[in-house]
């Protein structure tokens, strides 16, 4: 439940949404929190990054010294989101029919939820879809027991997560397309980021150089973007805040 001071900074929030042309949202792991799905980098759970040694499940040398070993890991992450259900965050992001979501998850909550595909630019890729290391080879819907294999098409590299692993490129268009709507906004709402990935992380700047306004959500007060790059923060679970932020509202980003 809000406190009295966020229930200030909801209504001031939503003044400023109400007055806004033009928004988008930037999301991140927080924004899955509560549909059960571990974060990166909290210091009060369980995150993936205190758990396990990101270098060795994900960057392109970690796969290469032990490639079943990474298959099987995403495989356990892809049987955790298998189970998975929106909550309260994803259901009120996806009912802004109008509004993109440029989002660092690699889940598909928010379509699940009912946002459009056309809707939802994924920066890191996507977590349910596989490609080959050396052909144009893909696969979607992969489930989540296939074991380690070579490609079937080319019979040459393996086949792997279709994630952005870390020193790898974002997807070209998808980040150009990201970058464009940052540039051309009136108001970014930044759910459940740590905003310590970049490049991704650079599109808070890069809307706040713009004029945009910021908008965080997040329950951690010590959170960098909160401190150092937002006019509103909202500080509370995003399942909580965006309900009550966004109703009755019809954002556009366009
Ligand atoms: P992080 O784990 O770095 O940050 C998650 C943020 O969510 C933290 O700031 C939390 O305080 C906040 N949070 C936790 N619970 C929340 C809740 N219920 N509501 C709102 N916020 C909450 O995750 P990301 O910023 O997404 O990269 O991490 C960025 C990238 O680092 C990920 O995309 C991933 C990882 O390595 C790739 O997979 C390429």
């Amino acid at each position: 439940m809000a406190s009295n001071t966020t229930q200030k900074a909801i209504e001031a929030a939503r003044h400023c949404l109400q007055q806004a042309q033009t928004v988008a949202c930037f999301s991140g792991a927080g924004l899955s929190a509560e549909s059960g799905i571990a974060t990166f980098r909290d210091e009060e759970t369980d995150a993936l990054w205190s758990r396990y040694d990101p270098m060795e499940l994900a960057s392109i040398d970690g796969f290469m010294r032990n490639p079943a070993m990474v298959t099987d890991w995403y495989n356990w992450r892809r049987s955790q989101l298998h189970e998975a259900k929106p909550n309260a965050g994803h259901r009120a992001l996806a009912e802004q029919t109008e509004l993109r979501q440029i989002t660092q998850n690699v889940d598909n909550l928010l379509e699940k939820a009912g946002a459009l595909p056309e809707q939802v630019l994924h920066l890191h890729g996507i977590i349910d879809a596989n490609h080959c290391m050396h052909c144009d080879y893909t696969e979607t819907d992969v489930g989540h027991t296939q074991p380690l294999r070579t490609c079937p098409n080319c019979n040459n590299g393996y086949i792997r997560p279709s994630v952005v692993w870390f020193g790898e490129s974002l997807p070209e268009l998808i980040w150009q397309e990201s970058y464009r709507l940052c540039e051309n906004i009136d108001v970014l709402l930044v759910v459940g980021t740590s905003a310590s990935v970049y490049p991704a992380a650079s599109l808070t700047d890069v809307a706040r150089k713009q004029g945009a306004t910021i908008i965080t959500i997040n329950p951690d007060p010590d959170n960098p973007t909160t401190i150092s790059n937002s006019h509103i923060a909202l500080q509370g679970k995003s399942g909580d805040i965006l309900p009550l932020l966004l109703k009755g509202l019809t954002l556009r980003s366009q």
